[in-house]
């Protein structure tokens, strides 16, 4: 599987840069939450999950990690590294953040609100449901 990867615009003047990420137009849905991931101790795998439903985009927005998608037929990895570069998770793709570096933030905003039963925490039960 190829990893679905949005370039976002920024708006760079001589004071600096801003990215500015607007439902349905930087992002392909409406955005209902966000959050971000941080402090994450070295050789920490994060994620190891599942959607059931949730959309997501994520950005690396200081440092770099690694992202490992699983479609249930082919992986692949993506090193995340750039402020204005964000990662397309679907649903019903095992995801696993790798790699972290010291100073990295992963910002990420959903297509819903936060709800446990929407994760597939176990890659059994994932194989069982992608089929
Ligand atoms: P977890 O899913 O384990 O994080 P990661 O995918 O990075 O490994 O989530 C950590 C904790 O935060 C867990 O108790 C669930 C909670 N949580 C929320 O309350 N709201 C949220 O939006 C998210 C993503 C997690």
């Amino acid at each position: 599987m190829q990893p679905n990867l949005i370039d976002f615009s920024v708006r760079g003047d001589e004071r600096g840069y801003l990215v500015a990420l607007e439902e349905n137009k930087d992002v392909p849905f409406a955005i209902r939450r966000v959050y971000y991931i941080f402090g994450t101790q070295a050789g920490v795998r994060r994620g190891t999950h599942a959607h059931r439903r949730t959309r997501q985009v994520a950005v690396c927005v200081s440092g770099s990690c690694k992202f490992l998608l699983d479609d249930g037929g082919t992986r692949t990895e993506v090193q995340l590294d750039s402020r204005d570069r964000g990662l397309v998770l679907e649903p019903m793709i095992w995801h696993e953040m790798f790699d972290f570096s010291q100073d990295c933030v992963v910002l990420v905003v959903a297509s819903d609100l936060y709800d446990e039963s929407d994760y597939i925490r176990n890659y059994d039960e994932f194989m069982e449901e992608v089929r």
